[in-house]
């Protein structure tokens, strides 16, 4: 599926994407994806949806934009932060416009739930790294190939967007292949190898891709 077809699908879906249950899963990935982040680290929540992550890092105290190709979900994102306190509110900024994420080169990318939809995520993953900074940090999550949960995610999908899962060896290899070092693969939702419904991956921007550590 193409990127406006996915944004499409998306403003369609914003005004009743969050649910409960999808809030309780993505409480589970939340314990996955935190201790991911380098403490203090201003972050680029790239596909920032309605808000999720952008808003929970925003309340541990990290300075985080937000920039997603779907006005919908960042129209929805942007009424999340309504009720939190100012001084975490201040914190987070919405940016619709690429160009504008583009004139700096950023610490700390988290991409969530996004590679999820793109068949060949080497474009993105390679866009991802270009707006890093040398040393910086990107956090991506696939769904996981060998999980039943993962399977039964992709096919309710079909109704949606369609998601593709992927295998833990495919995920690091096409993140070595698109510039990255492997930092960590953590399991999510829950927290088990053949069971977790989620990937999560933490990867180095490197030139030196035999720096790999498990
Ligand atoms: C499943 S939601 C996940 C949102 C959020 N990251 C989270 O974890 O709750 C996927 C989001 O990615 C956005 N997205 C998909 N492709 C994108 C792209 N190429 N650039 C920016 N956003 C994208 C969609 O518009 C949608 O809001």
């Amino acid at each position: 599926m193409n990127p406006s077809l996915i944004r499409q699908r998306f403003d369609q879906r914003a005004a009743r994407y969050d649910n409960p249950l999808t809030a309780w899963i993505g409480e589970q990935e939340l314990r996955q994806i935190r201790p991911l982040i380098p403490p203090g680290a201003t972050v680029l929540d790239y596909g920032c949806g309605s808000g999720r992550v952008t808003l929970d890092l925003a309340s541990r105290g990290h300075t985080v934009t937000a920039f997603d190709i779907s006005s919908g979900m960042l129209t929805r994102a942007q009424e999340r932060t309504k009720g939190l306190p100012p001084e975490i509110r201040q914190r987070i900024t919405f940016v619709s416009d690429l160009e504008a994420i583009q004139q700096k080169k950023w610490d700390c990318i988290t991409c969530i739930g996004v590679l999820d939809y793109y068949p060949q995520p080497h474009p993105l993953l390679r866009h991802l790294a270009s707006l890093l900074a040398p040393d910086g940090r990107l956090v991506i999550t696939f769904p996981n190939a060998h999980s039943p949960l993962g399977w039964t995610y992709a096919l309710a999908s079909r109704f949606t967007v369609p998601a593709t899962p992927r295998t833990p060896a495919f995920a690091r290899q096409v993140a070595l292949e698109s510039g990255f070092s492997l930092l960590a693969l953590r399991y999510a939702f829950p927290a088990l190898p053949l069971l977790g419904h989620t990937l999560v991956l933490a990867l180095h921007k490197s030139t030196d891709a035999s720096t790999e550590k498990k």
